[in-house]
């Protein structure tokens, strides 16, 4: 099997990232995409039917994962696929290739490897992962729907007053969320996963390397915070008699950073989202509702955090805690690196070994003890969930063909030992 033969095509796989980066944008470039918006309903229609011409099956489950397939001409219908994915919803006046980057350049591996004659191994999959972002509540949703692994009642929960719940959302759709079980997979339909990524930070390209080889994704623990005080007239009420919940919430705000740079630089902390009730130039605030993100390679990092920010929490009256997410860290497959890194040897490209600080799809499979890889892309000056995110075309070009060549080596069960972490240059 001559997995030369696969190409992938620069113009076509441009096209399909130009086309989708219109489905809200935004003037300064950036878009506003939120999962189940309508933008995103939009682009998620567009993307189906490039799934559909080129010639996958496509269905969406219960929680509105978009699934294409192809299965192969004869032999191994209905075997364990191979699956790759990513999402098409976007942080707030984020990028155009966070996600974006992932789904096209997998549609590109799939009609590459479709177009090079080489009867596929096995199935493959390709999914449109639902709200990655945690725009209704915690983040990777849909995958962790599809391996059971949401909080108890988590599509009625939302970031905090006024914000969407995913039942809502799919609800709109037309969809019944108290189905949402049924998007629930066996581990054993899948051989493996793999997601193609803009790195979203400068190492791979101040270092002029095109792919990085994930080879682990940090923990995340993200909570909820809100504060309470009491609601009042801004004019009349004495400062020395006010319980004012933003003030407190401030005091917060520079603990949990206090306490985070204490821990030193293995473990990052953000509260990043803030709303505050009900917020008028002449009303004392009432409430205050914040998001905190917590990310480590190193869980007992991110215990010591949450034990001293509870600690914290706990001498400010009216200030409460709920945890949304505790993800652990995970490990990309050995060999599935390996194979990764042969196709980067076999097309001439260099590759660097790396972790991952944002957290992906991808890190959802291997709780589930599927093999998972993650092969990421530069991204300009490492700019990300931003409008200025940026990607060069030839980049991905190149993660569309390691992909594909990838996901062929893994269906034929070529290999390699893996190698070193060194960046190999060719
Ligand atoms: C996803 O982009 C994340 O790392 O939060
Ligand atoms: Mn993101
Ligand atoms: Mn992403």
């Amino acid at each position: 099997m001559d997995i030369s033969r696969i190409r992938v095509n620069k113009v076509r796989l441009r096209k399909d990232l130009e086309d989708l980066g219109k489905f809200g944008e935004e003037p300064d470039g950036g878009i506003l995409r939120p999962a189940l918006s309508d933008a995103d309903l939009k682009a998620r229609e567009w993307f189906k039917g490039r799934m559909r011409d080129a010639g996958l099956q496509v269905r969406e489950d219960t929680v509105a994962n978009i699934i294409g397939r192809l299965e192969p001409a004869s032999g191994a219908q209905g075997a364990p696929c191979i699956a790759t994915g990513s999402h098409i919803d976007a942080v707030l006046h984020g990028g155009k290739f966070d996600g974006a980057a992932g789904l096209c350049c997998s549609l590109e591996a799939m009609r590459a490897i479709q177009g090079s004659g080489i009867p596929i191994p096995c199935p493959l999959e390709l999914i449109v992962f639902t709200d990655e972002e945690g725009g209704h509540y915690a983040g990777t949703f849909g995958s962790r729907a599809m391996f059971d692994l949401l909080v108890e009642n988590e599509i009625y929960k939302s970031k905090g007053a006024g914000r969407p719940f995913m039942a809502k959302s799919l609800e709109r759709m037309g969809k019944d969320p108290a189905q949402y079980t049924k998007a629930v997979r066996s581990p054993s339909e899948f051989r493996a996963f793999l997601e193609l990524h803009i790195e979203q930070g400068p190492v791979l390209d101040s270092l002029g390397i095109p792919v990085g080889v994930v080879e682990g994704i940090v923990a995340i623990d993200r909570h909820l915070i809100e504060v309470e005080g009491k609601a009042g007239h801004a004019g009349t009420t004495p400062m020395r008699l006010r319980d004012d919940a933003l003030v407190k919430a401030a005091g917060i705000v520079t603990a949990v950073n206090r306490t985070v740079r204490f821990l030193g630089p293995e473990i990052v902390g953000t509260i990043g989202e803030m709303k505050v009730h009900p917020g008028a130039f002449n009303i004392i605030p009432g409430k205050v509702e914040m998001t905190l993100d917590l990310r480590s390679m190193k869980k007992s990092l991110l215990k010591a955090a949450r034990g001293k920010i509870r600690e914290i929490l706990r001498s400010i009256p009216g200030a409460r805690l709920e945890t949304a997410l505790s993800k652990n860290g995970s490990k990309m497959d050995p060999r599935i690196m390996g194979l990764i890194e042969e196709s980067c040897r076999q097309r001439g490209v260099s590759w660097k070994r790396m972790g991952s600080g944002a957290g992906h799809d991808a890190m959802t499979f291997p709780t589930r003890g599927i093999p998972t890889g993650m092969v990421f892309i530069p991204c300009k000056e490492g700019k990300s969930h931003c409008p200025d995110e940026s990607i060069r075309w030839k980049d991905a070009t190149i993660g569309a063909q390691i992909l594909a060549d990838a996901i062929m080596r893994i269906g034929f069960n070529t290999g390699t030992k893996s190698t070193s972490g060194k960046v190999r240059a060719h």
